[in-house]
């Protein structure tokens, strides 16, 4: 796994394979970031000139690779677009900016065993961080299923230095340790969703949130089948009763840094609800072959709030925190729910399924009528609930909708974070769609309407969040996967997203 660290060692004798500098896009041409002067001087004066006869432009998803023929230790220099300079100066370009330059420039490097980073201009924390974060980021690869004979693919970069100035080293490590926090929370959303589904049960989901839970000190408590019909969850027992895998649902608890042990805790700050389908076949409602090949990513949710449980520990977040992992596996079989069977889910609801495809919403509905009851000033719950989501936002976009001050908080969050959420209504003539004929609710519209999907999927939850809790809902159905060719600090195939946007939201409550 890679390591990261920060230095004020002089870049010129720094014991790299190659340095990274930044570069923003100006109106003669490229314009190098500060953290160059070095290098700069050991060119001669030179580095503009090199720069433009190798035809950088410093625009964003610009990558130039140069030689530096014994002027440095390093042997080479990768210089990495910006885009334009904001009017504010360097100080002021954007985190995510420098986020997805740092990753792009780490992959191009992928086979160079140790890197230097000089992106962070004038190295204030807050871009110290976002360079480590985005280099951390871009260094994944997912190769446990390969086997060694298969492995000939360049490794991702093992060490990553970023370079700072001497005054800022103790503030850099700071930033540097919050982004390996961070960053291995987002590592193991993806080598969760990444995991072949067979390999990847909901008891192994929850034994794996068992293990993490030890390693790092957090409450965990998994319920079993036949916890989970005592308790009368079911949906999750409905959506897991057509496969040979049995559902889990997993309660993670971060104490927070300033419970004390044996008192009365007082409600939880916030509690988040992931949805955990370790495959989505669609179950009776059968998907087609193409939309069913990228259904492992719809545990997503149940991922990214173990990974959020994880980091809040790491970071000891002086907030308590509460994670649920709605687990099952949607699978048809002669044991299978039917399209018009009735499940009463936790709380006593009475739930059709006009269609065993809409799944997420009848093992949320069990996950946030028990969320609830513990009171929690805030329910944020994340799940690749909808295709809907990307037919509205597309790919990299997740939806947000809600009760304003949860919504509120979770887009404040996702802004500083640099990931793409955009809110969403609940227009409330869209709620009658769901009025069942036999039941208190449908979980699709009766007549099949695909109108508004993601807001009728947000409804049917609302349903399950008692009146006046903050409650946010995230629909990551797009952004949860890439599809296409890795970009920035993104991968192919899970990208760990809306991780780090749920962290500084828990970060952001303890503030609160
Ligand atoms: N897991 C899917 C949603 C999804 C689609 C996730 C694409 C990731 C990528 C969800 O369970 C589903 O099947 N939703 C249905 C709902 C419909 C039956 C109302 C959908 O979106 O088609
Ligand atoms: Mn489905
Ligand atoms: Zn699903």
């Amino acid at each position: 796994m890679t390591s990261a660290s920060a230095v004020a060692t002089a870049l010129k004798t720094l014991d790299v394979d190659a340095v990274v500098i930044g570069i923003a896009a100006g109106d003669e041409g490229p314009v190098p970031l500060g953290g160059t002067a070095e290098l700069d001087a050991a060119l001669d004066g030179r580095l503009a000139k090199v720069l433009a006869d190798v035809g950088a432009t410093g625009r964003v998803g610009d990558l130039v690779r140069f030689a530096t023929l014994g002027t440095l230790q390093a042997s080479s220099v990768v210089a990495v677009g910006v885009g334009p300079l904001p009017a504010g100066g360097e100080a002021a370009i954007e985190h995510e900016a420098l986020r997805r330059a740092a990753g792009a420039a780490i992959r191009s490097l992928a086979g160079s065993t140790k890197v230097a980073v000089t992106l962070a201009p004038g190295a204030a924390a807050g871009a110290v961080r976002a360079v480590a974060e985005g280099a951390l980021l871009g260094a994944y690869s997912f190769d446990t299923f390969r086997t060694t004979s298969a492995k000939g693919r360049p490794a991702p970069v093992e060490e990553i230095v970023v370079v700072v100035g001497e005054a800022d080293t103790a503030a850099a490590a700071a930033a540097v340790e919050h982004a390996l926090a961070v960053t291995d929370a987002v590592r193991l959303v993806r080598d969760l969703v990444n995991t072949p589904p067979g390999h990847l049960p909901p008891a192994r989901l929850a034994e794996i949130a068992e293990q993490q839970a030890a390693t790092v000190g957090l409450l965990v408590e998994v319920l079993d089948e036949k916890e989970l019909a005592d308790g009368g969850f079911g949906g999750l027992l409905g959506v897991g009763q057509g496969s040979t895998n049995p559902p889990r649902l997993v309660r993670l608890e971060w104490p927070g840094a300033d419970a004390t042990a044996g008192t009365d805790p007082a409600p939880p700050a916030l509690a988040l609800v992931g949805k955990g389908i370790t495959f989505d076949s669609g179950g009776l409602s059968l998907k087609p072959p193409t939309s069913m090949e990228w259904m492992k990513t719809d545990m997503a949710g149940a991922a990214s709030v173990l990974a959020t449980l994880v980091a809040a520990a790491r970071l000891r977040v002086p907030a308590r925190v509460v994670g649920w992992l709605a687990c099952a596996e949607n699978m048809p079989s002669g044991m299978a729910i039917r399209p018009s069977d009735v499940l009463t889910l936790r709380g006593g609801t009475r739930v059709e399924v006009l269609n065993t495809d809409a799944e997420g919403r009848l093992v949320l509905g069990d996950a946030l009528v028990r969320a609830a009851e513990e009171k929690p000033a805030m329910i944020v719950d994340v799940a690749t609930l909808t295709g809907a989501q990307i037919v509205a936002l597309g790919q990299r976009t997740a939806g947000l909708l809600g009760r304003d001050a949860a919504v509120d908080a979770v887009a404040a969050a996702a802004r500083d974070t640099g990931e793409a959420v955009w809110p969403m209504p609940l227009p409330p003539e869209l709620r009658k769609s769901l009025d069942s004929m036999v039941a208190d609710i449908s979980n699709v519209p009766a007549n099949g309407s695909r109108d508004g999907g993601m807001l009728v999927a947000g409804h049917f939850l609302a349903t399950f969040v008692p009146d006046g809790v903050p409650w946010a809902h995230l629909d990551i159905a797009g952004p949860s996967w890439n599809g296409g060719e890795p970009y920035g600090h993104t991968p192919k195939a899970a990208t760990g997203a809306i991780a780090r946007t749920l962290i500084q939201l828990a970060e952001d409550r303890a503030a609160a």
